[in-house]
């Protein structure tokens, strides 16, 4: 296994470029299995979940192949089971959104339950309950969600679980309904950029759909799709994790991307730091600014503070002043950074779903493990400022969602380098 050696305190200057959406790229490349004909996707990022998708598709008879170093075509001509395996399935829960477009293909689909991750539960009720309304008969059995329907037809479906909408279950529906019969209204949707993106992609692909970031989306079902040519965009997320190393440990690094709106509830959080910003349409700059003032946080669905930018924020207000409380409205155990934290000298009080935070002047590096994708990139901003050195071993879990992280944070000054486990 590897680990990553930072040595902290170094200040980080110049520009640095985010990868195409990971959150956007996966729902895309489960949706073009819709069609009977290749897609081509562009600006696709090279991490390990979009290999493990790559992985389910041929499972599934679709022909993958990297026609170019960003870009992915997709042949879905021969696709030829309907089963997505508990072993691809457990390795990456976002596999779960082949369930849709093998039941509108196949009729009946037969997928994995994705069972937990790092933090907590992640069930799929909402998946259950749209499938279920657009007529398929739904059994879960030996850890497998079976469906199965003899018609497809349109429906009206409310389907806001207990912590908002759910992005995954969106997902589904509009890719079952997109070949249903007969019109879908889709209430309390998923309204972030990535469901947005997952839209623009299906219309490409010939889907009669509209009311994307509404939170309302209206389908109407067509008897086939054709694939279809796309890019994906940047990584919101991504680039706001860079916003937050610079905001540490900057003194002007600029993060290259059409960014500004997607993170428009973190920019806002992070001039309420004191935090300096420079907002174009093409890049964010941010300068140093490693005590920010206190905030309280609480994350929500779009277009509230994403919970996909929590363990980094609490990284940064971590150094703060004062005390800062953040409250976690979406995955209520999705603290797994905080003990690692800890053992770096951050002073976090965990109760619940609330993380209440009093600043300290500085971190040391110490050896500490990596676990959700977002905690462990949380412990690489923390290592950037520490004192000393900070080893995070299991870095696997880093290369799901960024691609080169160590390459492009050492690109603007951080000493960060990848080493096998001793
Ligand atoms: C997506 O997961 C993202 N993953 C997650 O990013 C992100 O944290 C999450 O949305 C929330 O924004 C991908 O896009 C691949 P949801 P998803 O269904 O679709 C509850 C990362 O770090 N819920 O929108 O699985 C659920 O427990 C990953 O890149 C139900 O109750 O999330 C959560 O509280 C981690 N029943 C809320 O809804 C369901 O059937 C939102 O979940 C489904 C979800």
């Amino acid at each position: 296994m590897e680990k990553f050696i930072i040595e902290g305190g170094r200040q980080l200057y110049g520009k640095i470029e985010p990868s195409g959406s990971k959150n956007s790229a996966l729902p895309i490349l489960a949706t073009a299995i819709l069609a009977e004909s290749p897609s081509v996707i562009h600006n696709c990022p090279r991490l390990t979940d979009i290999e493990t998708m790559r992985e389910l598709l041929h499972y599934l008879g679709v022909r993958t192949e990297w026609v170019a170093d960003h870009t992915l075509r997709i042949d879905p001509s021969d696709l030829s089971s309907y089963e997505a395996p508990y072993d691809i399935v457990r390795r990456m829960r976002a596999s779960v959104c082949v369930l849709g477009p093998l039941l509108a293909r196949f009729k009946r689909a037969k997928v994995s339950l994705p069972g937990g991750c790092a933090f907590g539960p992640r069930p799929i009720d909402l998946h259950i309950k749209g499938i279920e309304a657009l007529g398929a008969d739904v059994t879960v059995e030996h850890g497998y969600v079976n469906a199965h329907a003899e018609r497809l037809k349109g429906t009206e479906i409310y389907l806001a679980g207990a912590h908002g909408p759910s992005r995954g279950a969106t997902s589904n529906v509009m890719t079952v309904a997109a070949l249903a019969e007969g019109e879908t209204v889709i209430y309390d949707s998923a309204k972030e950029p990535e469901t947005v993106e997952q839209v623009k992609f299906l219309r490409a692909m010939g889907a009669d759909i509209e009311g994307e970031g509404t939170g309302t989306i209206r389908v109407r079902g067509v008897n086939k799709l054709k694939g279809a040519e796309f890019s994906v965009m940047t990584d919101y997320i991504e680039a706001g994790t860079y916003i937050v190393a610079g905001a540490m440990a900057g003194s002007e690094v600029e993060v290259v991307g059409d960014v500004a709106e997607n993170l428009k509830p973190v920019l806002a959080r992070l001039s309420e730091t004191g935090c300096k910003l420079k907002v174009s349409d093409g890049s964010v700059i941010v300068k140093g600014h490693p005590r920010p003032s206190p905030v309280n946080i609480t994350t929500a669905p779009y277009p509230g503070f994403p919970t996909d930018m929590q363990a980094q924020f609490t990284a940064y207000l971590s150094i703060g002043e004062g005390t800062s409380i953040i409250t976690e409205k979406i995955y209520p155990d999705r603290f797994m950074h905080v003990q690692e934290l800890a053992r770096m000298g951050a002073d976090i009080r965990r109760e619940d779903a609330v993380a209440v935070i009093t600043g300290v002047e500085k971190l040391t590096g110490a050896v500490v493990m990596a676990s959700d994708l977002r905690a462990s990139a949380a412990l690489v901003l923390a290592g950037l400022v520490a004192e000393g050195e900070t080893h995070i071993r299991r870095i696997y879990h880093i290369d799901r969602g960024y691609e080169r992280i160590e390459v492009k944070l050492a690109g603007i000054g951080a000493r960060i380098e990848r080493v096998e486990e001793d």
